[in-house]
């Protein structure tokens, strides 16, 4: 993707507020007493999803419609989006779990509820364009795959921004055999993580894969002993317990490997490394290793 001079400039505006936000926006956030535990802040209930909080710092959202196999039709959707969506707002928040049940992480969009709209409502409505949610969260996301992700199940977990699966993970895009191709970013991107031969082949087969076949094309990575979620806590926490703002940083920095040129994600990777010299955290985190001590974030 090449920039205009438009976009460039909105792109160096929007770097030299990084500096200015990471001091105004984290100071504010910082003397917020309830920055340093779990927000104080009612969690909203919901009807498809659990929400819990395993380990400090870490929230965990459980698809939970285990009859249709975590099939997503509207209000289940509705429902991971806000729960995300309030997780990635919460100051007690520093890295979000999704995940499903034993037996399915998800199955695919529901294909019950989609199977009788035309094209007209598809297109006018936008149909799936929401699904894009994970992407745009500031706070990491582990997804955290047992049994089947399938279409659009695979299409969330992939929005992730790290894959851990259990042994049982039965990954795949059955979509062409409802004479449909993935709708949530599927091809996309399967194509920049596995190249275009291999995602082919997932799409125009449908062949599902097992846990171990996905671990050699660098979709997921197995974990073998012990439970997925756990592992998936394990991760989380370990993020959580770093500076928020490096880990935003890096998080940004990363995904703009998929999003820009090499020549622009460096040019980008660098600005942020550069505004990063105007956090306390950096000072801190510093400081701390030249005097062989812990670092005491405070996200500021
Ligand atoms: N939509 C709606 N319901 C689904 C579903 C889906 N995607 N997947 C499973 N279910 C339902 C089944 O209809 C069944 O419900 P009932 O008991 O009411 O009949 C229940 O979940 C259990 O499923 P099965 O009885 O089929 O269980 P199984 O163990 O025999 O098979 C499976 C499991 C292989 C996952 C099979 O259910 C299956 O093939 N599901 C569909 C997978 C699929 O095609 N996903 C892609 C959907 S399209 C999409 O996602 C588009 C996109 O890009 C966003």
């Amino acid at each position: 993707m090449r920039l205009g001079a438009s976009q460039w400039r909105c792109f160096l505006r929007s770097t030299m507020s990084f500096v200015a936000l990471s001091r105004s926006t984290f100071r504010h956030i910082s003397s917020n007493a309830r920055f340093f535990s779990t927000s104080l802040r009612a969690r909203r209930e919901y009807a498809n999803v659990l929400v819990s909080r395993p380990s400090p710092g870490v929230a965990l959202i459980t698809l939970n419609r285990p009859k249709a196999l975590n099939a997503l039709n509207a209000a289940h959707f509705q429902d991971i989006s806000d729960a995300m969506k309030e997780a990635d707002e919460d100051v007690g928040v520093g890295a979000i779990i999704l995940t499903g049940s034993e037996r399915a992480f998800a199955a695919g969009a529901d294909i019950k509820e989609m199977k009788d709209k035309s094209f007209a409502e598809a297109y006018t409505t936008n149909f799936l364009a929401d699904w894009e949610v994970i992407t745009k969260l500031k706070k990491p996301v582990i997804a955290a795959v047992s049994g089947y992700a399938l279409g659009g199940g695979l299409e969330l977990a992939l929005q992730a921004d790290i894959l851990l699966a259990a042994p049982s993970a039965q990954l795949g895009q059955p979509e062409v055999n409802l004479g449909v191709i993935p709708g949530g970013g599927g091809t996309q991107r399967l194509a920049l993580l596995i190249g275009k031969s291999r995602a082919m082949e997932l799409v125009l087969t449908g062949r599902i894969i097992g846990a171990d076949e996905a671990e050699r094309w660098g979709i997921v990575r197995v974990v073998r002993e012990g439970s997925v979620v756990d592992e998936a806590v394990k991760v989380a926490s370990d993020i959580a317990s770093k500076g928020r703002i490096a880990v935003g940083a890096g998080k940004e920095a990363v995904n703009a490997a998929f999003e820009m040129s090499l020549a622009e994600g460096l040019r980008f990777e660098k600005r942020l490394f550069h505004a990063l010299f105007s956090t306390k955290d950096q000072k801190e985190g510093m400081a701390a290793f030249v005097e062989k001590r812990r670092a005491e974030w405070t996200h500021s």
